[in-house]
């Protein structure tokens, strides 16, 4: 067994060295849509990816293998809190070896450049060191259990729009200390095994064949790890395969293999990179332990119990809740008796997670009613939706199915060849199933869907089926839809996860069970073995207006009104950015109806980035959620009974109005889009339109407020020899219970400075917590970087001779006077 350093260069070199080109060549594309080839002659087997990154999804797309459900980014990003995101690590990496996993496709370090990015909620920050902080903290984690994490996607793929094939012009300064930062962090602190490139061009190249995969990623970092491809991006050979492109995903077929074969005997690449490219993956082996020769850098982590992962993940959810407005309404305790009325659709169906690539199947996500009511007694808790969702097809949930010709718990699937013969059967758990690389998938010429479905309510039901091909849908008996669906628009990954639906009205007894079923001929989008179907019922609503007077005379009738508000699928997923900040289907007017009759009312957002509330001044509670992961309901009770404290603190600046955005534009022109604004994204561009007198944000970075109140003394900040800068402070919690608080240090320079700069910048945060009354230390340690600059003219990170100070508080615009930094102690 190979252990040592050195000596495992060596033994993976001579592994290399017995390889032919063909055998070499093989190992850099995908076997199948989510493994790499095995090479039984050098004992190296096949290494699973699977997407991340707030979970593990594991080789299938549906409920028979199911995943936890972790907190978004923006979620974790708002506790600020390294540890928490270590135990999470450690949960990830579980859950990765649980389902054969070797690397997970994550964390997700792309900022938030503008607020209708697609996929923010997938992301930690607007701004670049905290998150390189937080991307290596979980680079870390899961590392360290021996499984590979994946810092995604290099770079510069901060929106959707046009994602495979927008130029992002962005100058070589602002590349470096904005879209570059974290990547570096994640490589040199965090030490990640792999980097995904990324779909879109970068200054005129496309990033899985751009010179920045080799300067500075692997030349100046250091990084030895394996780059991965972003899923279908790598479409040419040589160029990309010249490049510091090392692995090509997905498989079997890629552009690479034999004609990549064919292109080094021809002299077109050099064997050489092919040869640097198979030591990467073979590094990448040893380190998952996919070599039969080499000891795994850490032991196989134990599996969690269900126990473990639900008190881990409620907790994180509740440190990750931002209450940004409180008149003293909130916590509300469950013991005075209150009858709370719970409204609003996000409040039966909240959204755990945001859609895409990211997403998981967790076997259970509770609900902010099945939370609140487990917390405050079901006969306390009343229930309105108050409006009309967009419509959504829900999968038949376990045990609401049976076989019809069993009885068992499921939905039966049935593989019949071109003469109609079953070749093959099996039982789904629920509604929600699909096939990923699976031969029968092409095999089959039809398959048959049955199910015996129990409605739990008499009355109306909407049923129906979305997948994409040849259909026939029939309940009893009767055909509802005999079609062709076809994919809305070309992009693939939207296809797959949500193709069209069909849905139709029923009249349904729930003492009678009606039998459904689905034939159907797949239209695999792209030509992917991947096929997804749903089986299930939309929601029935009354008129918008009885929907809205329902939940007006709840709140009336009500203590305690709590409205949960959110986004939608079709608002925040991937493949697609945002063309509103502004909640849809009215739930900003029903807010307003239902403060207009019960004055205590608590508005909880539940949306991955930022929407706009412009009732955010007149409601005395307001409490933002995120995408809080399947613990969502419990940990929201815990938070507005006041059991825990909402620790999260705004890892991303919230506007107002659409119209005060700094950075708003996400389409490219002619192909290119320009990031115009340089290194003035997020707080940065707010606080210099604030200084030429444009309104400031509905939310400054960094705010948020707990349950206890804080003073933060006179801070002290020494610079040390090595350049870096010890901020001390005193942080006396002033209020009557415990608290967490995150204190903030950022950097600012007085006097004229050459550089254009940032009003300030955050260098530091301590995540402090104290008992009532007590008073702590907050310690922050701001690294020499932080104080330097890139020069475009010299290429190397400066350190202009000007006089930088410090300001400590509670968020961007909650600041101490300026501290001047003391010289070195000697
Ligand atoms: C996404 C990646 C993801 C990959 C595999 C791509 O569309 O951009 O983030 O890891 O698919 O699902």
């Amino acid at each position: 067994m190979h252990t040592d350093a050195p000596e495992l260069e060596g033994h993976l070199a001579a592994l290399a060295d017995k390889l032919s080109l063909e055998q070499k060549v093989r190992l850099l594309s995908g076997a199948s849509i989510w493994s790499l080839h095995e090479e039984p002659a050098i004992g190296l087997r096949s290494i699973v990816m699977s997407d991340g990154p707030s979970g593990v999804r594991g080789v299938s797309m549906d409920d028979r293998d199911p995943s936890a459900s972790l907190p978004s980014a923006t979620a974790v990003a708002a506790t600020w809190d390294v540890d928490k995101i270590r135990r999470l690590g450690a949960l990830i990496a579980a859950e990765a070896r649980a389902k054969g996993v070797d690397v997970v496709l994550g964390p997700t370090v792309n900022l938030h450049r503008s607020p209708r990015g697609g996929r923010h909620f997938e992301s930690f920050s607007e701004d670049p060191w905290l998150s390189g902080v937080l991307g290596a903290a979980y680079v870390r984690a899961v590392q360290a259990h021996g499984v590979a994490a994946t810092a995604k996607h290099y770079v510069a793929n901060d929106s959707e729009t046009d994602r495979f094939t927008v130029d992002v012009r962005v100058d070589e300064r602002t590349l470096r200390e904005v879209y570059l930062a974290p990547f570096e962090r994640m490589v040199a602190e965090g030490g990640a095994w792999l980097v995904m490139s990324s779909y879109n061009q970068v200054n005129g190249a496309t990033m899985s064949a751009n010179p920045l995969l080799r300067e500075p990623l692997k030349d100046e970092w250091g990084f030895d790890g394996a780059v991965v491809s972003d899923w279908t991006a790598v479409r040419d050979t040589v160029e990309s395969a010249s490049s510091g492109q090392d692995l090509v995903m997905p498989g079997p077929d890629t552009a690479w293999g034999e004609a990549l074969v064919r292109a080094v005997r021809a002299g077109q690449v050099d064997a050489a990179v092919i040869d640097d490219k198979v030591l990467r993956l073979l590094r990448l082996a040893a380190r998952v332990g996919a070599l039969d020769s080499v000891a795994p850098v850490a032991d196989q982590p134990a599996p969690w119990s269900n126990a473990e992962i639900r008190s881990l993940l409620r907790e994180v959810a509740a440190d990750a809740m931002v209450l940004v407005r409180n008149d003293g309404l909130l916590p509300v305790a469950p013991a005075a008796g209150t009858r709370l009325a719970v409204i609003g659709h996000h409040a039966r169906r909240g959204r755990n997670q945001g859609g895409g690539s990211a997403m998981v199947f967790p076997e259970v996500v509770v609900s902010p009613l099945d939370g609140l009511r487990e917390t405050f007694g079901e006969a306390r808790v009343g229930y309105a939706a108050g409006v009309i969702p967009e419509p959504e097809l829900y999968a038949f949930e376990r045990n609401s199915v049976v076989d019809p010709a069993t009885g068992a718990a499921g939905v039966r699937v049935r593989y019949l060849d071109a003469e109609g013969t079953a070749f093959d059967e099996e039982i789904f758990p629920t509604g929600r199933f699909g096939w990923l690389g699976d031969e029968r998938l092409a095999r089959a010429a039809t398959i048959e869907v049955t199910a015996r479905y129990t409605p739990a309510a008499d009355g109306l039901h909407r049923i129906g089926f979305s997948c994409l091909g040849e259909v026939v849908f029939r309940v009893d008996g009767r055909v509802l839809s005999s079609d062709t669906v076809r994919p809305e628009d070309d992009d693939v990954v939207k296809a797959i996860m949500h193709p069209p639906a069909q849905v139709f009205d029923i009249e349904l007894e729930s003492v009678r069970p009606v039998d459904i079923s689905l034939t159907l001929r797949p239209e695999l989008p792209g030509g992917f073995p991947i096929a997804r179907v749903t089986l299930g019922t939309e929601d029935v609503y009354g008129t918008p207006a009885q929907e809205l007077e329902r939940a007006v005379r709840l709140a009336a009738d009500s203590d305690v009104a709590v409205v949960v508000v959110g986004t939608t699928e079709n608002l925040e997923s991937e493949g697609f950015d945002r063309s509103a900040l502004a909640l849809p289907e009215g739930q900003d007017e029903l807010v307003r109806r239902v403060l207009a009759v019960n004055p205590r009312t608590v508005v909880v957002v539940n949306s991955g980035g930022p929407v706009v509330m412009p009732w955010l001044e007149e409601v005395p509670a307001v409490l933002l959620t995120w995408f809080p992961g399947q613990e969502f309901g419990g940990a929201l009770a815990d938070v507005l009974c006041g059991a825990t404290e909402p620790g999260g603190r705004i890892p991303t600046t919230w506007a107002a109005a659409e119209a005060d955005v700094p950075v708003w534009d996400v389409e490219p022109r002619d192909g290119r889009l320009d990031y115009t604004e340089g290194i003035h994204l997020g707080y940065r561009a707010w606080l210099r339109l604030a200084a030429g007198g444009r309104p400031a944000p509905a939310i400054p970075f960094g705010y948020g407020l707990g349950y206890t109140t804080w003073r933060i003394g006179e801070p002290e900040a020494v610079e040390n020899s090595d350049g870096s800068v010890s901020v001390v402070v005193d942080v006396a919690n002033t209020g009557d219970r415990a608290g967490k608080h995150v204190v903030q240090a950022y950097l600012s320079v007085s006097g004229p400075s050459a550089v254009d700069r940032p009003v300030r910048w955050l260098a530091g945060y301590a995540v402090v917590r104290a008992e009532a009354g007590q008073t702590v230390t907050a310690r922050m340690e701001i690294e020499p970087r932080a104080l330097r600059h890139w020069s475009a003219e010299r290429h190397e990170w400066l350190r202009e001779p000007v006089t930088f100070e410090v300001r400590v508080g509670s968020s961007v615009t909650d600041l101490s006077a300026p501290t001047a930094i003391s010289p070195a102690r000697r």
